[in-house]
């Protein structure tokens, strides 16, 4: 029997496969039978990603793209043509943010975190969604954050504004595209490490505790959690899903601000 989550024979492109989730999902992807474009703006991380893609026997391409200029965005997906002919699911993954206090921060460090992960997921999705369309089918998925539906402060006034502005591109594209074959959704992480969590944590060891404080499971996040949901949402088993905001936040999202962790806690 296939299995409903089986990939074989379809074409991925993931964005930030260099390294953290975007890698994470794109060797699960080809491990469910996919062919992956990796593409990272740190073109080495990505090839090194696709490498591990050709030795599962998979077929697999890199490219060395920064997702926050369109026309390199453009031609990322002219290369996704060259190599594989088709596109079936796009992971929306790379980005990066700026932090500064609200009433300090430059309008043009607004500006470049708005390209980075709005524009720059904007423009992935119509690419991919002119083709998709043109197939009649495919499946989106965009990273977003908890940052996309509720306030993280701590100088997250730019990386809030652009999330908010991709779970509602996830949306109204899913909205737009549904009766035409294409699906749309959201991954909304909380604290998942990655060398910038670890940096922010060597310089303020608190940090740690104040995040494991909001998340029920009791642990952070592993970019290997996104493993499932990515094979999910590229498949068929999730073929009546769009336009969903999924938590992967260890029950972050639906604690309350005032509640409190654990038997008997009074954190
Ligand atoms: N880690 C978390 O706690 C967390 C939580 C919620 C959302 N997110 C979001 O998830 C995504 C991935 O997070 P991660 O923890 O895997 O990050 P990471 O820092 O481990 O990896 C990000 C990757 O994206 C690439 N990248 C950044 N800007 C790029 C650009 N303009 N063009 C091309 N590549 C670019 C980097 O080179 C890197 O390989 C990011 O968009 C992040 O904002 C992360």
């Amino acid at each position: 029997m296939t299995s409903m989550f089986d990939l074989s024979g379809r074409a991925a492109l993931v964005t930030g496969a260099a390294q953290g989730m975007g890698r994470a999902m794109a060797l699960a992807l080809a491990e469910a039978g996919a062919d992956v474009l990796a593409v990272d703006r740190n073109g080495a991380g990505a090839t090194n990603t696709a490498e591990q893609i050709r030795a599962m026997g998979r077929r697999a391409a890199a490219a060395a793209t920064d997702v926050s200029v369109p026309t390199q965005v453009r031609q990322m997906f002219e290369r996704m043509d060259q190599e594989f002919g088709r596109i079936d699911f796009l992971g929306n993954v790379a980005g990066e943010s700026i932090m500064a206090p609200p009433e300090q921060i430059s309008i043009e460090d607004v500006e470049q975190v708005l390209r980075n992960l709005v524009i720059g997921r904007f423009c992935a999705c119509q690419e991919a969604g002119r083709r998709m369309l043109a197939a009649g089918r495919g499946s989106i998925v965009n990273i977003g954050s908890l940052a996309s539906i509720t306030a993280l402060g701590r100088g997250h006034i730019a990386y809030s504004m652009a999330m908010g502005a991709v779970a509602q591109m996830t949306r109204e594209l899913s909205t737009e595209w549904a009766g035409r074959g294409v699906r749309v959704n959201a991954i909304l992480p909380a604290q998942v490490m990655n060398p910038g969590l670890e940096k922010r944590i060597a310089e303020n060891p608190r940090l740690r505790d104040k995040w494991l404080s909001g998340i029920p499971a009791g642990r952070m996040g592993d970019p290997s959690d996104i493993r499932g949901l990515a094979v999910f949402l590229a498949s068929d088993a999730s073929s009546w899903i769009t336009g969903a905001l999924i938590p992967m936040d260890g029950g972050n999202l639906a604690l309350n601000g005032s509640g409190s962790v654990g038997p008997g806690s009074t954190r």
